[in-house]
């Protein structure tokens, strides 16, 4: 591991995220909707996000509308992983229970915030259901994927919340912070997500180090195999979904496009959403820091090979330790900046 996790530095780093988690507390209302509705002159996830850059033939109010059923998706997912991941946290913080009170409340904390989180995201899901036409489909049941993700090992599951958690982050600073033609309430409900999302990746870069310290070699192969069952997961439920939105943009623009211009929507849309939940977590630097430290080489290049076919074929280049870091799908754009935050 990159940081101290000596019982007394983990204690500290638990300190510092309970600090910062109360400094950040927001609340729903209060805080982030303020009684405002979406602006649908504008767009909801900025154009590095939703690659509708890449559809040349495309209007710019369609292109707009093409990130507003990609911004309800988006809502949509971060609602369905936080299910698991709230349930996850009540099972860690309950195993610091009669231990390290400070880990205990740290983990407590961050269970409260993804559980008000979810509440947010159904709040921004009924004004987009009222405002939008009818036919917009969510094909994945937060409760029955946390049911299949919670049946793996905490290691794997620890560690694909480690690579939300930072894609998160890596979102919010690279493109949509930035991005100043974005509905006002759109971006401050991912601003205010995001404030309680960075103390998040420390509590699991500590999880992922406790959790790995008990496994054998033979238990942590099986837990690398568990990792890539549940990117395996996560990209079906990103096919089905993207098949979906895809579909229902159609139905609703009232732009005639033709069979295959349907088809590099549909395209485009997955390329996106593999982008946005997979791979731009995957690539950043912090999240290799901390996985790649603890697998050996075969490891590393079993989780290599099962993400290959995700980062839409840029050739492997062996000289690179990590190739990951070579498969940014923006051609010509920088990759996100490292993860940072307060407690690291
Ligand atoms: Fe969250
Ligand atoms: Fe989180």
């Amino acid at each position: 591991m990159t940081h101290n996790t000596t019982p007394g530095a983990a204690t500290e780093r638990y300190a510092r995220v309970i600090e910062v988690s109360k400094r950040v507390r927001w609340e729903i209302e209060r805080d982030v909707f303020r009684g405002r509705r979406l602006d649908y002159s504008k767009t909801f996830l900025p154009s590095g996000l939703s690659l509708v850059g890449e559809l040349g033939f495309m209007s710019a109010p369609d292109k707009r509308l093409l990130s507003q059923v990609q911004g309800r998706t988006y809502a949509y997912i971060f609602g369905l992983v936080e299910r698991f991941i709230a349930a996850k946290a009540l099972d860690l913080g309950r195993a610091h229970a009669f231990g390290d009170q400070t880990a205990l409340q740290a983990i407590v904390r961050m269970s409260d915030e993804e559980i008000r989180h979810q509440e947010m995201f159904r709040r921004l899901e009924a004004t987009m259901a009222a405002d939008m036409p009818a036919g917009y489909v969510q094909t994945a049941d937060p409760d029955a994927v946390a049911q299949v993700v919670l049946s793996k090992s905490d290691w794997a599951v620890i560690a694909l919340t480690l690579d939300i958690e930072l894609f998160t982050q890596a979102h919010y600073r690279a493109s949509i912070e930035p991005d100043g033609n974005l509905s006002e309430l759109w971006k401050d409900v991912f601003l205010f997500h995001w404030k309680e999302e960075a103390h998040h990746a420390t509590l699991d870069e500590l999880e992922l180090a406790r959790e790995d310290a008990k496994l054998t070699k033979a238990a942590r192969d099986a837990a690398v195999g568990d990792l890539i069952d549940l990117v395996v997961a996560v990209d079906g439920i990103l096919q089905a979904q993207a098949r979906a939105d895809a579909d229902y943009f159609v139905a609703i623009v009232g732009t005639p496009f033709t069979g295959a211009q349907r088809e590099q929507i549909a395209d485009t849309v997955l390329k996106a959403y593999r982008w946005q939940y997979i791979v731009s977590g995957v690539m950043e630097p912090r999240f290799q820091k901390n996985l790649f430290a603890l697998v050996d080489e075969e490891q590393a290049a079993r989780i290599h090979n099962a993400l290959a076919p995700l980062t839409y074929a840029v050739p492997r280049q062996p000289e690179v330790p990590l190739p990951l870091a070579a498969c940014h799908p923006l051609h010509g754009h920088p990759a996100p900046p490292a993860g940072r935050d307060a407690t690291s």
